[in-house]
């Protein structure tokens, strides 16, 4: 894909690819012909380095955190928060074919097209992509967000081309009902609609799509059909037909759906900011719920901070049915650009059950 070695080869050959490691190797008593050998089998299969820093083709840091992917005519598109220092992006895109090497399609969505509310800025968090095969259209839903966060909007965009720049469409609160909210509320819910927070969007195997997001103050999902063109909810909105309450006074945030074997999977996180939490996950027949609450699906040392991580996506291993990719950030509140990026696997179980287990490495090729 690129003329120098892949990212995504480099993240699997640490040490491999520099003279200096070589002739390091050859004088811990390795013959530079057996350490070429091992590095030659390394770059034989690609792998992914939960937690370390990831590298665009360009050689600059993976900047997507919050992110999702979307799978479109055989490529794979990474939409997240564009943190680059300096930068002007609110949502970056970028590309690829084997999950491993990204390029940097550029800026998806710009800051400055965001729109200013009472003379303050917006910000994005948590963007996600869908494609709509009726109009050829990709649309962009996210967590649109003010300094303090009572703004708590959904916000919509689009775009011809899957790679932007998307146009800005809207910021909403799809759900309009007064569920008895405060009128005091500082999140204007009583006259808007239950909150917008942690977000995601899901396109169903009937082309129907749904936005999931922490709503009511966090208390409560919401997860809801979109309309035709995936720009807005179905409307007239019936609760219990186009959309739903789920996890109701649960407290959870950072949705990650899935589907598999005509199960509804939903991986979500506590909410304590970003700091990492033990995760969860539920499941439901139908994808409106009801979902039935289970435990941590991580294991081992680290599960009960999701491995210093949050949920933000889960992507269908390619070519292998029932396994999936679980996507996390490691957020560093101190230093958000430098957040990183934890991929680890997720394998069902005949039972319905899985779990997500660490691994320092690991690869497609398993
Ligand atoms: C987390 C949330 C992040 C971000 C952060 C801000 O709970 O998952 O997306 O909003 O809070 O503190």
């Amino acid at each position: 894909m690129q003329s120098k070695a892949p990212r995504g080869l480099r993240l699997g050959l640490e040490g491999c690819s520099g003279s200096t490691s070589l002739a390091a190797r050859a004088k811990r008593g390795m013959s530079v012909l057996s350490a070429l050998l091992l590095c030659s089998m390394a770059l034989a299969s690609p792998q992914f380095q939960p937690g370390a820093v990831w590298l665009d083709s360009a050689g600059q840091p993976i900047q997507a955190h919050g992110g999702g992917i979307l799978s479109h005519n055989g490529v794979y598109y990474w939409y997240g928060e564009d943190r680059t220092p300096g930068g002007t992006g609110a949502v970056a895109c970028y590309s690829s074919t084997n999950l491993y090497d990204w390029q940097r399609e550029g800026i998806a969505l710009d800051r400055s097209a965001l729109p200013r509310v009472a003379g303050q800025r917006t910000f994005v968090e948590r963007p996600k992509v869908l494609f709509n095969g009726r109009t050829g259209r990709s649309v962009m839903w996210m967590h649109l967000e003010q300094r303090g966060y009572h703004y708590a909007r959904a916000g919509v965009a689009s775009s011809p081309t899957p790679t932007g720049p998307f146009t800005f469409l809207k910021a909403i609160r799809p759900i309009t009902n007064d569920f008895n909210f405060e009128s005091q509320d500082p999140n204007q819910q009583k006259e808007l609609g239950g909150t917008v927070r942690d977000f995601n969007a899901f396109l169903d195997e009937d082309g129907e799509a749904y936005v999931f997001y922490s709503s009511e103050n966090n208390w409560t999902m919401y997860v809801v059909r979109l309309n035709a063109d995936f720009t807005g909810p179905e409307a007239p909105a019936i609760e219990n037909r186009t959309w739903a309450r789920i996890l109701v006074r649960r407290m959870r945030e950072a949705p990650a759906p899935f589907r598999y074997n005509n199960r509804y999977y939903l991986i979500t996180s506590a909410c304590t900011g970003w700091k990492p939490n033990k995760a969860g996950y539920a499941v439901a027949e139908n994808i409106l719920g009801p979902y039935q609450e289970h435990g941590n699906p991580c294991t081992g040392q680290g599960s009960d901070t999701t491995f210093g991580a949050q949920s933000t996506f889960v992507l269908p291993w390619p070519g292998r049915p029932g396994a999936f990719l679980f996507m996390a950030d490691r957020w560093n509140p101190s230093n958000l650009p430098d957040s990183r990026y934890i991929w680890l696997p997720l394998l069902l179980q005949p039972d319905g059950s899985f779990t997500i287990p660490w691994h320092d490495r690991w690869g497609l090729e398993q």
